[in-house]
């Protein structure tokens, strides 16, 4: 282990890793000297790439596999069949940044329907548990590990019209987080959520420009957040200074911590 490539000897799994947010953990996890494990769901050709390009540029192992955690128990594509194909790969994942997340639909409250909010919050928080519980017993076995869960900042309210499913759904994470490292983690072991606000990346697309603009404006950064920003801080959390930071969920939203009303903006 060396200073500058602290995670030399780790490997980390990260989910939803070929792009955005993912990604760029990934790119930062390697630079520290880890070997990368990143999950796609469909875009294959994007995750090789990465793996091939974090590859050359760090020398550690990258490597892409399928993972979609809204298919049933049973696929290979199932964070069940996740776990076998990492076993194939490592005898144990020393970070998990378990990123990926379910599709939602954006609906006002009132017509959201039951099914789909249900399915929102059950995959996700479903996926978490297979791949927390999984992993943790190794950690806490060889002494470190690091359970990186991606939340946001609409857990914790005011609320994004639209957004009632993914709000809830980040909730429950952060409130799982609590109980995982009530039970799960010990001496370098941490499981803590990070919490992003605005992050250009194809999900937050669909966002009218004078979102994110108006959000710059309000944030006392001045700017709003790109997928290196939370990179950053996943870095951050794998080192070993961090591992007195435990159950906490953090904001990373340049000093927007917490969402604004946007029905009140009158955008
Ligand atoms: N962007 C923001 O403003 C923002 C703010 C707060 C929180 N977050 C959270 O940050 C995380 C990453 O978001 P992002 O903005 O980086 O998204 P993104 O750019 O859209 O990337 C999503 C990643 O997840 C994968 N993925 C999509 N559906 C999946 C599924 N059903 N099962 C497994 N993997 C799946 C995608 O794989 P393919 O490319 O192969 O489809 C891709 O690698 C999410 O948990 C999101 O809720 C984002």
């Amino acid at each position: 282990m060396t200073a500058h490539r602290p995670l030399s000897g780790r490997t980390a799994l990260i989910t939803g890793g070929s792009r955005g947010i993912g990604a760029a953990g990934a790119g930062a996890l390697a630079a520290m000297g880890a070997t990368v494990i990143v999950t796609y769901r469909s875009a294959r050709a994007a995750a090789d790439d990465l793996a091939r390009r974090l590859q050359s540029e760090h020398e550690v192992p990258v490597h892409a596999v399928p993972f979609d955690l809204t298919a049933p128990e049973t696929a290979p594509e199932s964070a069940g069949g996740l776990i076998e194909a990492v076993a194939r790969i490592t005898t144990g994942v020393d970070i998990l940044v378990a990123n990926a997340a379910a599709p939602y639909p954006r609906a006002p409250l009132l017509e959201l329907p039951a099914q789909q909010l249900a399915a929102k919050v059950g995959q996700d928080i479903a996926a978490t548990h297979r791949l927390v519980t999984a992993l943790a017993l190794g950690m806490l076995e060889r002494g470190y590990g690091r359970m990186i869960l991606i939340g946001s900042l609409h857990a914790e309210g005011p609320c994004a019209p639209g957004m009632t499913a993914n709000g809830v759904s980040k909730a429950a994470l952060a409130a799982y987080a609590r109980y995982a490292a009530d039970e799960l983690t010990g001496p370098g072991v941490t499981v803590n959520v990070v919490h992003p606000g605005y992050v250009a990346t194809e999900a937050s697309s669909h966002l009218p420009p004078a979102i994110p603009t108006a959000l710059a404006a309000l944030t006392p950064s001045g700017r709003t957040g790109a997928p290196d920003d939370i990179a950053g801080v996943i870095g951050m959390l794998t080192r070993d200074e961090a591992a007195f930071l435990n159950g906490a969920c953090i904001p990373v939203a340049g000093g927007l911590n917490q969402p604004v009303a946007f029905r009140r903006l009158n955008l």
